[in-house]
């Protein structure tokens, strides 16, 4: 059903695993695919936006095996073995596969076009349309979205500084960068999300990180296949970790989580806000840092959030805003304009949704502003399509008295399938 729905819970409890990290799943197969050789991914994410990725790297050529559990190879064809498809990539509703494939593409022999839901092609491309033109790429948006035409021209290598801290611009030009003359160079206002480079550096690449700096150097040598275990994608336990503090009583641990640090400012939020979180470090997976997470109900207090912690928990202000509807005082974000140009407009969705079950939230241009705590009523509320809304606000309908439907919830699968079982599973009373 396209919906969900959930009632006013109890405690929750339980040790459990969530779905592989949807940003590395992507990788897997968008670098997979540049390799020389088989890469063998355990752990893999067979959601909606990972499954777009897969069925485009097929129509340029790739031989994708998919095993049992999660299991794939990915059968390589190096640098320079890509097909011309037969007609245009559709990415469906995936910015990071229309975003990192454009920087791939920009390098082929061949000229083809972009595409994808409605949803993305209302989403910002000049962003990686102007590096890569820079780069010497012939790159033609449709009034700055997509459908993306890409022609096929010489790279040459380019230093970037990058306006906005994003993962995929940043990983769109170093994937470009592999085509170049010489060495492209990405200067970044914040930390964004590092998988691409460092799983360019595990496949050989010459990558140098210099604190925000990255720096490519393309070389002869082929790309060397991967062989990964995919860790638990730490947004898609963040909904667990934050229910099990909101609810009395709870207690919630998520195994394997991936912790790398340019993806925990909402742990580190938590932390300030008074959460009792922990993390028990287990080995690393694929070059990432793992560990066991667990989170207990939990006092809040109110905190401000800016600057550099934004881009390294820019998934999680849906659920961070429903956190702060039980948090006591008044918890202020800014420096996130960037919320208004992913799946949808989170700051105005977030706040609208919220406020029809009873939250006081206000919209900033560049943030919002939360008072707490305020008890919230079952409602039926709205994803607008977008997968992190419809989850947090699944969230909030454990908070909230009553019954809470979430409508337009199917996009949850563009991320965490499964969601409402695992919620289920740790006691959370959704269907
Ligand atoms: C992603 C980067 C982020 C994030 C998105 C996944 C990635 O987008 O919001 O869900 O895998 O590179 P931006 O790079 O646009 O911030």
């Amino acid at each position: 059903m396209n919906q969900v729905t959930v009632r006013s819970a109890g405690s929750l409890s339980g040790r459990i695993h969530v779905p592989g990290d949807k940003s590395i799943s992507h990788r897997t197969l968008l670098l997979g695919c540049l390799a020389d050789g088989e890469s063998e991914v355990r752990g893999f994410l067979p959601s909606a936006d990972c499954l777009a990725t897969l069925d485009c790297v097929r129509a340029l050529g790739t031989d994708v095996e998919m095993h049992a559990a999660g299991r794939l190879t990915v059968h390589g064809r190096g640098l320079h073995g890509l097909q011309k498809p037969s007609g245009p990539l559709d990415c469906v509703r995936s910015g990071t596969t229309m975003r990192l494939l454009a920087g791939i593409l920009a390098g082929q022999p061949f000229d083809i076009v972009l595409t994808g839901d409605p949803q993305l092609r209302r989403r910002p491309m000049e962003r990686i349309a102007t590096p890569l033109r820079e780069m010497g790429a012939d790159v033609a948006t449709t009034d700055g979205h997509a459908p993306i035409t890409i022609r096929r021209s010489a790279l040459h290598g380019w230093e970037h500084t990058l306006a906005v801290a994003s993962a995929q611009v940043k990983s769109a030009i170093l994937l470009a960068g592999l085509y170049a003359d010489g060495p492209t160079v990405v200067r970044q206002p914040g930390p964004a999300r590092d998988h691409t480079e460092l799983m360019l550096a595990a496949m050989g690449a010459d990558v140098e990180i210099a604190d925000l700096d990255v720096t490519l150097t393309p070389g002869p040598a082929p790309l060397k296949p991967l062989d990964l275990t995919v860790p638990g994608d730490i947004s898609s336990a963040a909904f667990l970790l934050v229910a099990a503090l909101l609810l009395p009583g709870s207690e919630v641990t998520v195994e394997d989580a991936g912790v790398n640090p340019t993806r925990t400012g909402l742990l580190d939020v938590l932390d300030s806000m008074g959460a009792r979180i922990s993390a028990d470090s287990r080995p690393r997976q694929g070059g990432e840092p793992t560990a066991d997470v667990t989170a207990r109900a939990s006092d809040l207090h109110a905190v401000q959030v800016s600057g550099n912690t934004v881009v390294r928990m820019i998934d999680e202000f849906p659920l961070l805003a429903v956190a702060a509807t039980q948090t006591r005082g008044i918890t202020v974000v800014r420096d996130a304009a960037e919320l208004r140009v992913k799946e949808t407009d989170r700051i105005a969705v977030i706040a609208s949704e919220l406020q029809r079950l009873g939250a006081d939230i206000e919209p900033q241009p560049d943030g919002f502003v939360v008072r707490g705590p305020t008890p919230l009523r079952g409602a039926v509320v709205d994803s607008h399509g977008d997968h992190r809304i419809a989850m947090a606000l699944a969230v909030a309908g454990l908070v909230a008295s009553g019954t809470t439907i979430v409508r337009n919830a199917s996009c949850i699968a563009d991320s965490f399938p499964g969601f409402a079982e695992t919620m289920k599973r740790i006691g959370a009373p959704m269907t």
